[in-house]
């Protein structure tokens, strides 16, 4: 992955070597990770053959656990810091444009703006990807300038105290129906099965998903684990609805702009800059740029993924054309048991 991030060129980061990993402390990490991996329950994988239950949640055994363990173990926040998390597929793409643009909006123009030419995960990367096993330097954390902008699928429970300190850095959580989350993860991952593994049918994903053995699910522990974050912090979690930026796109980046201490002057306002994000980032923009149509991400050793995969429908309520009334039933069921009491809602 070559992480743009401003004032640094890309070929720069991918080729420094980072300082900040420690062998001693590295060789710990691994000597963790090889002890605990064996000892862990297994359930079916969607691109990898089967995934382990860490800590309650569901991780691929090899990328997602050894990144989680590094984060826990080496990584060093800013209080600058800004985070996007995530449970996969519901929105990272476009609210790293949307929080890329917003941070950096009087540094670039927007006929000439980096996202016109670089895509979304290329300005804001995963770092729970920063840490692979024969690449450790891809890109030097210590290097980056504050504020970094960095995306995590990480369940909030699972963060290190020093990233969830009060005093700490800032997140920005999206969210996202889980019957639009379900299908969107199930066409993705099936474009990304090895070809050797037969494609997982609906009702198997939809199985796995309802039992939460998805990619850092179950799904509602995630949500849950950043909405409570949320209230008893809320000036440094915003939970976001991928629903409500539908609808209302200019309310919500206000509300990103003075939540991440970028506030949206009057004269922005008139000026129409909110607007102009909005367009920039907008799915219609960005799925038709050369850069989202061609290039590719890699995310891993292993996991290349094309930057078109990102961008499919972008819409609310897509599941009506894939999932039966009984799945609606029973997923919308679960949903409303697993987020009853909390405060949480999902539209229908
Ligand atoms: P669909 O598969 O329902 O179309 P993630 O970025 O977390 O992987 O989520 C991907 C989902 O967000 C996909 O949903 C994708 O189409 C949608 N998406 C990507 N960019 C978007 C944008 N700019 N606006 C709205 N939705 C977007």
């Amino acid at each position: 992955m070559a992480a743009f991030q401003p004032s640094l060129e890309c070929d720069n980061i991918s080729n420094i070597h980072s300082e900040q990993t420690d062998s001693d402390l590295i060789q710990k990490t691994d000597e963790r990770y090889r002890e605990t991996l064996p000892n862990l329950p297994k359930g079916k994988g969607w691109i990898t053959e089967h995934l382990v239950q860490y800590q309650g949640f569901w991780l691929t055994p090899n990328a997602a656990l050894k990144n989680l363990m590094w984060v826990q173990d080496h990584f060093k926040p800013r209080p600058t810091d800004i985070f996007l998390a995530s449970f996969p597929k519901s929105g990272t793409t476009w609210l790293k444009a949307l929080i890329f643009a917003t941070v950096n909006r009087t540094r670039y123009g927007f006929a000439d703006h980096p996202l016109l030419t670089t895509g979304p995960h290329d300005c804001f990367p995963f770092l729970d990807a920063h840490f692979q096993e024969k690449d450790r330097s891809r890109f030097d954390l210590d290097r980056f300038p504050s504020p970094r902008l960095l995306s995590i699928h990480i369940p909030y429970i699972l963060l290190p105290n020093s990233m969830t300190d009060h005093q700490s850095c800032r997140f920005v959580y999206i969210c996202r129906d889980p019957k639009d989350v379900l299908v969107s993860k199930w066409l993705f991952l099936n474009k990304l099965r090895p070809k050797d593994l037969p494609p997982i049918s609906l009702e198997e994903a939809f199985e796995l998903f309802c039992q939460g053995i998805s990619h850092y699910g179950p799904f509602w522990d995630h949500v849950l684990g950043y909405w409570e974050g949320s209230l008893e912090t809320p000036e440094k979690i915003l939970f976001l609805k991928y629903e409500d930026l539908k609808k209302e796109p200019l309310v919500v980046v206000k509300r990103l702009g003075d939540f991440l201490g970028y506030p949206f002057s009057l004269e922005e306002e008139s000026k129409g800059v909110v607007e102009e994000i909005v367009k920039l980032c907008s799915f219609e923009n960005l799925s038709t740029l050369e850069v989202n149509k061609v290039s590719e991400q890699k995310f891993s050793k292993d996991t290349i993924i094309d930057n078109r995969h990102f961008f499919r429908k972008g819409k609310v309520g897509d599941w009506k054309t894939y999932l039966t009334t009984e799945m609606v039933e029973r997923l919308d069921e679960i949903t409303y048991e697993k987020l009853l009491g909390s405060g949480l809602v999902f539209g229908s």
